[in-house]
Protein backbone atom coordinates (compact mmCIF):
# COMPACT_ATOMS: atom_id res chain seq x y z
CA UNK A 1 0.00 0.00 0.00
CA UNK A 2 1.57 3.84 -0.92
CA UNK A 3 1.20 5.86 1.56
CA UNK A 4 3.71 8.48 0.10
CA UNK A 5 3.29 12.01 -0.60
CA UNK A 6 4.60 14.07 -3.57
CA UNK A 7 4.04 17.68 -2.47
CA UNK A 8 6.66 20.77 -3.80
CA UNK A 9 9.51 19.12 -5.29
CA UNK A 10 9.48 16.57 -1.60
CA UNK A 11 8.68 12.81 -0.97
CA UNK A 12 6.89 12.44 2.30
CA UNK A 13 7.16 8.55 2.93
CA UNK A 14 3.34 9.38 4.28
CA UNK A 15 0.87 12.46 5.61
CA UNK A 16 1.60 12.59 8.99
CA UNK A 17 3.75 14.61 10.84
CA UNK A 18 3.56 16.30 14.57
CA UNK A 19 1.91 19.94 15.62
CA UNK A 20 4.24 22.19 16.99
CA UNK A 21 4.25 21.76 20.24
CA UNK A 22 6.18 20.81 23.24
CA UNK A 23 6.45 17.61 21.88
CA UNK A 24 8.17 19.07 19.22
CA UNK A 25 10.21 21.50 21.59
CA UNK A 26 14.20 20.44 21.81
CA UNK A 27 16.86 17.77 20.52
CA UNK A 28 15.18 15.04 21.80
CA UNK A 29 11.99 15.20 21.03
CA UNK A 30 12.92 16.58 17.34
CA UNK A 31 15.39 13.44 17.10
CA UNK A 32 12.22 11.46 18.13
CA UNK A 33 10.50 12.24 15.02
CA UNK A 34 13.45 11.82 12.88
CA UNK A 35 13.80 8.19 14.05
CA UNK A 36 9.81 7.07 14.01
CA UNK A 37 7.60 6.68 11.64
CA UNK A 38 6.16 10.02 10.55
CA UNK A 39 6.22 11.49 6.99
CA UNK A 40 7.98 14.44 8.05
CA UNK A 41 9.34 16.59 11.53
CA UNK A 42 8.07 20.09 12.69
CA UNK A 43 9.68 22.29 14.99
CA UNK A 44 8.48 23.86 17.98
CA UNK A 45 7.52 27.84 17.04
CA UNK A 46 10.79 29.69 17.37
CA UNK A 47 11.20 33.38 18.40
CA UNK A 48 13.56 35.40 19.04
CA UNK A 49 13.51 35.18 22.66
CA UNK A 50 12.27 32.11 24.44
CA UNK A 51 9.06 32.34 25.68
CA UNK A 52 8.56 33.00 29.61
CA UNK A 53 5.50 30.31 29.89
CA UNK A 54 2.92 30.40 32.94
CA UNK A 55 3.21 26.88 34.89
CA UNK A 56 1.42 24.56 34.87
CA UNK A 57 0.29 25.24 31.31
CA UNK A 58 -1.22 21.42 30.07
CA UNK A 59 -4.02 19.60 31.01
CA UNK A 60 -5.92 16.91 29.15
CA UNK A 61 -9.22 14.44 29.32
CA UNK A 62 -9.88 11.75 27.43
CA UNK A 63 -10.51 13.63 24.27
CA UNK A 64 -9.39 17.56 24.96
CA UNK A 65 -5.72 19.41 25.96
CA UNK A 66 -6.21 22.56 27.53
CA UNK A 67 -2.58 24.60 27.02
CA UNK A 68 -1.56 28.13 27.86
CA UNK A 69 1.59 27.08 26.39
CA UNK A 70 3.75 30.11 23.59
CA UNK A 71 6.53 29.55 21.47
CA UNK A 72 9.58 27.44 22.13
CA UNK A 73 11.19 28.36 25.74
CA UNK A 74 14.48 28.05 23.99
CA UNK A 75 16.32 30.82 22.99
CA UNK A 76 16.45 31.05 18.64
CA UNK A 77 20.02 31.31 19.46
CA UNK A 78 20.16 27.25 21.15
CA UNK A 79 17.91 26.30 18.26
CA UNK A 80 20.06 27.93 15.31
CA UNK A 81 23.31 27.02 16.95
CA UNK A 82 22.99 23.51 18.35
CA UNK A 83 19.48 21.68 17.92
CA UNK A 84 18.90 22.69 14.15
CA UNK A 85 22.47 22.00 12.98
CA UNK A 86 22.67 18.16 14.59
CA UNK A 87 18.86 17.86 13.61
CA UNK A 88 20.53 18.54 10.01
CA UNK A 89 23.21 15.80 10.06
CA UNK A 90 21.12 13.03 11.23
CA UNK A 91 18.32 14.03 8.73
CA UNK A 92 16.27 11.22 7.74
CA UNK A 93 12.93 12.98 6.02
CA UNK A 94 11.47 16.52 4.96
CA UNK A 95 11.33 19.14 8.24
CA UNK A 96 9.31 21.81 8.09
CA UNK A 97 10.64 24.94 10.68
CA UNK A 98 7.69 26.95 12.52
CA UNK A 99 8.60 30.35 13.34
CA UNK A 100 6.85 33.49 14.41
CA UNK A 101 5.80 35.97 15.06
CA UNK A 102 6.36 39.56 14.07
CA UNK A 103 7.69 41.30 10.81
CA UNK A 104 11.31 42.38 12.84
CA UNK A 105 11.71 38.90 14.15
CA UNK A 106 11.15 37.16 10.91
CA UNK A 107 14.12 39.36 9.41
CA UNK A 108 16.38 38.04 12.15
CA UNK A 109 15.24 34.69 11.87
CA UNK A 110 14.53 33.98 8.30
CA UNK A 111 17.96 33.86 7.10
CA UNK A 112 19.26 32.03 10.26
CA UNK A 113 16.72 29.24 9.84
CA UNK A 114 16.69 28.67 6.15
CA UNK A 115 19.55 26.23 5.52
CA UNK A 116 17.75 23.54 7.30
CA UNK A 117 13.92 24.09 6.83
CA UNK A 118 12.63 22.44 3.80
CA UNK A 119 9.18 24.31 4.26
CA UNK A 120 8.54 27.12 7.09
CA UNK A 121 5.41 26.90 8.76
CA UNK A 122 4.20 30.84 10.30
CA UNK A 123 2.42 31.02 13.51
CA UNK A 124 -0.08 33.68 13.40
CA UNK A 125 -1.69 32.83 16.61
CA UNK A 126 -0.82 36.24 18.13
CA UNK A 127 -0.89 38.39 15.16
CA UNK A 128 -3.64 40.85 14.26
CA UNK A 129 -2.81 42.97 12.35
CA UNK A 130 0.20 43.25 9.01
CA UNK A 131 -0.43 40.27 7.93
CA UNK A 132 0.65 40.60 4.21
CA UNK A 133 4.08 43.07 5.32
CA UNK A 134 4.79 39.80 7.42
CA UNK A 135 4.55 37.29 4.54
CA UNK A 136 6.26 39.93 1.97
CA UNK A 137 9.22 39.87 5.08
CA UNK A 138 9.60 36.42 4.93
CA UNK A 139 8.91 36.22 1.03
CA UNK A 140 12.56 38.54 1.02
CA UNK A 141 14.40 36.05 2.92
CA UNK A 142 13.55 32.65 1.65
CA UNK A 143 12.80 30.98 -1.32
CA UNK A 144 11.17 27.81 0.47
CA UNK A 145 7.56 27.29 0.75
CA UNK A 146 5.88 29.22 3.20
CA UNK A 147 2.82 27.78 5.31
CA UNK A 148 0.66 30.20 7.22
CA UNK A 149 -1.16 28.97 9.92
CA UNK A 150 -4.55 29.57 10.23
CA UNK A 151 -6.10 30.05 13.76
CA UNK A 152 -9.93 29.18 14.28
CA UNK A 153 -10.78 32.40 15.37
CA UNK A 154 -9.99 34.03 12.21
CA UNK A 155 -13.59 34.33 11.30
CA UNK A 156 -13.11 35.38 7.41
CA UNK A 157 -10.68 32.31 6.74
CA UNK A 158 -10.74 32.60 3.34
CA UNK A 159 -10.03 36.68 2.93
CA UNK A 160 -6.77 35.28 5.33
CA UNK A 161 -5.69 32.85 2.67
CA UNK A 162 -6.79 35.60 -0.03
CA UNK A 163 -4.28 37.75 1.78
CA UNK A 164 -1.46 35.63 2.41
CA UNK A 165 -1.55 33.82 -0.56
CA UNK A 166 -1.55 36.82 -2.32
CA UNK A 167 1.75 38.22 -0.75
CA UNK A 168 4.19 35.18 -1.65
CA UNK A 169 2.92 32.56 1.08
CA UNK A 170 2.87 29.07 -0.76
CA UNK A 171 0.15 27.12 1.22
CA UNK A 172 -1.94 27.21 4.28
CA UNK A 173 -2.16 25.09 7.88
CA UNK A 174 -5.15 24.38 9.63
CA UNK A 175 -5.85 25.12 12.12
CA UNK A 176 -3.88 26.19 15.41
CA UNK A 177 -5.58 25.62 18.75
CA UNK A 178 -9.42 26.97 19.48
CA UNK A 179 -10.39 29.29 21.94
CA UNK A 180 -9.96 31.32 24.38
CA UNK A 181 -11.43 29.11 26.59
CA UNK A 182 -12.13 28.39 30.38
CA UNK A 183 -12.36 25.61 32.02
CA UNK A 184 -13.57 25.24 35.61
CA UNK A 185 -11.57 22.94 38.28
CA UNK A 186 -14.17 22.16 40.60
CA UNK A 187 -12.32 19.67 42.53
CA UNK A 188 -10.15 22.76 43.55
CA UNK A 189 -12.84 25.63 43.49
CA UNK A 190 -10.61 27.53 40.69
CA UNK A 191 -10.04 27.78 37.13
CA UNK A 192 -7.86 25.12 35.27
CA UNK A 193 -4.73 27.22 34.20
CA UNK A 194 -5.72 30.49 35.00
CA UNK A 195 -8.77 32.16 33.53
CA UNK A 196 -7.73 31.77 29.21
CA UNK A 197 -6.67 28.78 27.85
CA UNK A 198 -6.63 27.13 24.07
CA UNK A 199 -8.43 23.51 23.09
CA UNK A 200 -7.63 20.92 21.06
CA UNK A 201 -7.72 17.41 20.39
CA UNK A 202 -10.67 15.43 18.70
CA UNK A 203 -13.01 18.11 20.49
CA UNK A 204 -12.21 20.49 17.49
CA UNK A 205 -11.75 18.41 14.55
CA UNK A 206 -14.72 19.09 12.72
CA UNK A 207 -14.03 22.51 13.09
CA UNK A 208 -10.41 21.75 11.61
CA UNK A 209 -12.18 19.86 8.68
CA UNK A 210 -14.58 22.60 7.68
CA UNK A 211 -11.37 25.10 7.31
CA UNK A 212 -9.86 22.56 5.61
CA UNK A 213 -12.65 21.62 2.86
CA UNK A 214 -14.03 25.25 2.76
CA UNK A 215 -10.48 26.42 1.95
CA UNK A 216 -10.00 23.67 -0.50
CA UNK A 217 -12.91 24.01 -2.05
CA UNK A 218 -12.55 28.18 -2.62
CA UNK A 219 -8.18 27.55 -4.02
CA UNK A 220 -8.25 24.13 -5.72
CA UNK A 221 -4.66 23.92 -6.41
CA UNK A 222 -2.68 25.68 -2.91
CA UNK A 223 -0.90 23.10 -0.93
CA UNK A 224 -3.20 22.91 2.20
CA UNK A 225 -1.58 20.97 5.87
CA UNK A 226 -4.89 19.69 7.93
CA UNK A 227 -4.37 19.31 11.98
CA UNK A 228 -6.86 19.44 14.96
CA UNK A 229 -8.12 16.30 16.48
CA UNK A 230 -6.39 13.61 14.63
CA UNK A 231 -6.50 10.22 16.85
CA UNK A 232 -6.60 7.58 14.65
CA UNK A 233 -6.00 6.21 11.05
CA UNK A 234 -9.52 7.18 9.78
CA UNK A 235 -8.70 10.78 11.00
CA UNK A 236 -5.89 11.17 8.75
CA UNK A 237 -8.20 9.89 5.46
CA UNK A 238 -11.16 12.30 6.87
CA UNK A 239 -8.76 14.76 6.43
CA UNK A 240 -7.21 14.29 3.07
CA UNK A 241 -10.62 13.97 1.22
CA UNK A 242 -11.64 16.90 2.76
CA UNK A 243 -8.75 18.70 0.89
CA UNK A 244 -5.39 18.46 2.92
CA UNK A 245 -2.34 17.19 1.32
CA UNK A 246 -0.05 16.65 4.82
CA UNK A 247 -1.51 16.06 8.52
CA UNK A 248 -0.24 16.94 11.45
CA UNK A 249 -1.38 15.16 15.29
CA UNK A 250 -0.20 16.89 18.57
CA UNK A 251 -2.72 16.61 21.24
CA UNK A 252 -3.77 13.28 20.76
CA UNK A 253 -0.19 11.95 21.85
CA UNK A 254 -0.15 13.96 24.76
CA UNK A 255 -3.61 12.18 25.66
CA UNK A 256 -2.33 8.67 24.85
CA UNK A 257 2.01 9.02 24.77
CA UNK A 258 3.65 9.54 21.50
CA UNK A 259 3.78 5.75 20.10
CA UNK A 260 0.22 6.67 19.05
CA UNK A 261 2.14 7.78 15.52
CA UNK A 262 3.93 4.74 15.12
CA UNK A 263 0.07 3.17 15.64
CA UNK A 264 -1.27 5.19 12.63
CA UNK A 265 0.83 5.25 10.00
CA UNK A 266 1.01 1.43 11.12
CA UNK A 267 -2.83 1.54 10.74
CA UNK A 268 -3.25 3.46 7.88
CA UNK A 269 -2.73 0.55 4.87
CA UNK A 270 -5.74 -1.10 6.87
CA UNK A 271 -8.00 1.68 7.09
CA UNK A 272 -7.24 2.56 3.30
CA UNK A 273 -7.76 -1.01 2.15
CA UNK A 274 -11.34 -0.88 4.11
CA UNK A 275 -12.73 2.49 1.97
CA UNK A 276 -11.53 0.81 -1.02
CA UNK A 277 -8.46 2.88 -1.46
CA UNK A 278 -4.72 1.61 -2.86
CA UNK A 279 -2.89 4.74 -2.43
CA UNK A 280 -3.04 8.26 -0.10
CA UNK A 281 -2.63 9.83 -3.81
CA UNK A 282 -5.66 8.45 -4.87
CA UNK A 283 -7.80 10.16 -2.34
CA UNK A 284 -5.71 13.30 -3.18
CA UNK A 285 -6.89 12.78 -7.04
CA UNK A 286 -10.96 11.22 -6.51
CA UNK A 287 -11.49 14.06 -3.98
CA UNK A 288 -11.87 16.21 -6.57
CA UNK A 289 -14.55 14.58 -8.62
CA UNK A 290 -16.33 13.56 -5.43
CA UNK A 291 -16.05 15.93 -2.21
CA UNK A 292 -17.32 18.98 -3.96
CA UNK A 293 -20.92 17.11 -5.46
CA UNK A 294 -23.62 19.15 -3.35
CA UNK A 295 -25.56 16.72 -1.13
CA UNK A 296 -29.24 16.59 -2.33
CA UNK A 297 -31.93 16.54 0.42
CA UNK A 298 -33.81 12.76 0.19
CA UNK A 299 -37.12 12.11 0.59
CA UNK A 300 -38.58 9.34 2.07
CA UNK A 301 -35.92 7.91 3.71
CA UNK A 302 -37.25 5.84 6.61
CA UNK A 303 -34.48 3.61 8.54
CA UNK A 304 -34.20 -0.09 7.60
CA UNK A 305 -32.92 -2.88 9.65
CA UNK A 306 -30.55 -5.69 8.43
CA UNK A 307 -29.49 -8.72 10.44
CA UNK A 308 -26.81 -7.07 11.95
CA UNK A 309 -29.38 -5.37 14.33
CA UNK A 310 -29.25 -6.87 17.86
CA UNK A 311 -32.13 -5.78 19.50
CA UNK A 312 -29.88 -3.14 21.61
CA UNK A 313 -32.13 -0.78 22.19
CA UNK A 314 -30.10 2.20 21.35
CA UNK A 315 -31.72 3.84 18.65
CA UNK A 316 -34.97 3.49 20.37
CA UNK A 317 -33.81 5.53 23.44
CA UNK A 318 -32.43 7.86 21.60
CA UNK A 319 -34.85 8.61 18.48
CA UNK A 320 -35.81 12.30 19.28
CA UNK A 321 -39.28 11.81 17.33
CA UNK A 322 -40.13 8.64 19.67
CA UNK A 323 -40.78 6.95 16.36
CA UNK A 324 -39.03 3.75 17.17
CA UNK A 325 -40.40 1.07 19.34
CA UNK A 326 -39.36 -2.84 19.60
CA UNK A 327 -41.59 -6.28 19.23
CA UNK A 328 -39.31 -8.63 18.51
CA UNK A 329 -37.73 -6.52 16.01
CA UNK A 330 -37.53 -2.92 15.64
CA UNK A 331 -40.46 -1.07 14.22
CA UNK A 332 -40.88 2.16 12.56
CA UNK A 333 -43.84 4.58 12.66
CA UNK A 334 -43.43 6.46 9.17
CA UNK A 335 -46.31 9.18 10.74
CA UNK A 336 -43.68 9.97 13.24
CA UNK A 337 -40.08 9.84 11.99
CA UNK A 338 -38.77 13.03 11.06
CA UNK A 339 -35.96 11.32 8.78
CA UNK A 340 -33.10 12.84 10.74
CA UNK A 341 -30.58 10.04 10.52
CA UNK A 342 -29.51 10.02 14.57
CA UNK A 343 -30.34 6.36 14.43
CA UNK A 344 -28.56 5.41 11.46
CA UNK A 345 -25.04 7.33 12.79
CA UNK A 346 -25.29 6.24 16.52
CA UNK A 347 -25.93 2.65 15.58
CA UNK A 348 -23.07 0.30 16.85
CA UNK A 349 -23.64 -2.51 14.84
CA UNK A 350 -24.01 -0.83 11.71
CA UNK A 351 -27.40 -2.49 11.61
CA UNK A 352 -29.64 0.73 9.83
CA UNK A 353 -29.21 2.39 6.73
CA UNK A 354 -31.42 4.47 4.19
CA UNK A 355 -31.22 7.84 6.22
CA UNK A 356 -27.83 8.89 5.36
CA UNK A 357 -26.42 9.42 2.33
C1 LIG B 1 0.49 22.34 24.49
C2 LIG B 1 0.37 22.90 23.10
C3 LIG B 1 1.36 23.72 22.59
C4 LIG B 1 1.25 24.25 21.30
N1 LIG B 1 2.25 25.03 20.82
C5 LIG B 1 2.17 25.51 19.55
C6 LIG B 1 3.23 26.27 18.99
O1 LIG B 1 4.27 26.52 19.59
N2 LIG B 1 3.06 26.75 17.72
C7 LIG B 1 1.93 26.49 16.98
O2 LIG B 1 1.84 26.96 15.83
N3 LIG B 1 0.94 25.73 17.47
C8 LIG B 1 1.03 25.24 18.72
N4 LIG B 1 0.03 24.45 19.22
C9 LIG B 1 -1.12 24.10 18.35
C10 LIG B 1 -0.89 22.74 17.67
O3 LIG B 1 0.25 22.77 16.84
C11 LIG B 1 -2.12 22.32 16.82
O4 LIG B 1 -2.32 23.26 15.79
C12 LIG B 1 -3.40 22.21 17.65
O5 LIG B 1 -3.13 21.70 18.92
C13 LIG B 1 -4.43 21.33 16.94
O6 LIG B 1 -3.94 20.03 16.70
P1 LIG B 1 -4.20 18.77 17.72
O7 LIG B 1 -5.66 18.75 17.99
O8 LIG B 1 -3.69 17.57 16.99
O9 LIG B 1 -3.40 19.09 18.93
C14 LIG B 1 0.11 23.93 20.51
C15 LIG B 1 -0.88 23.12 21.04
C16 LIG B 1 -0.77 22.59 22.32
C17 LIG B 1 -1.84 21.67 22.82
Amino acid sequence: MDLSIDLLGKKFSNPLGPAAGPLCEGIENMLFFNDNSCGYMVSKTISIEGAIVKKPCIAGTSNTIYNRELWSELHSDEWIETILPKVFTEKKKPLIISAGYKEEDFKYLIPKLDPFADFFEISTHYVKENLDGIVRSIRENTDKPIFMKLSPHVTDYLGFVKKVIGAGATGIVAINSLGPATAVDLKNLSLLLGDEVWISGPAIKPIALHRVYHIRKAFPDIPIIGVGGIAKAEDVLEFIFAGADLVQMLSSALIKGRYLYDKIVKDLPKALEKYGFSSIEEIRKVRKETIFKVEEEKENNFPEFNEKCTLCGLCVKICPAGALSEDGKIIVDKNKCIQCGLCESRCPYDAISGVLI
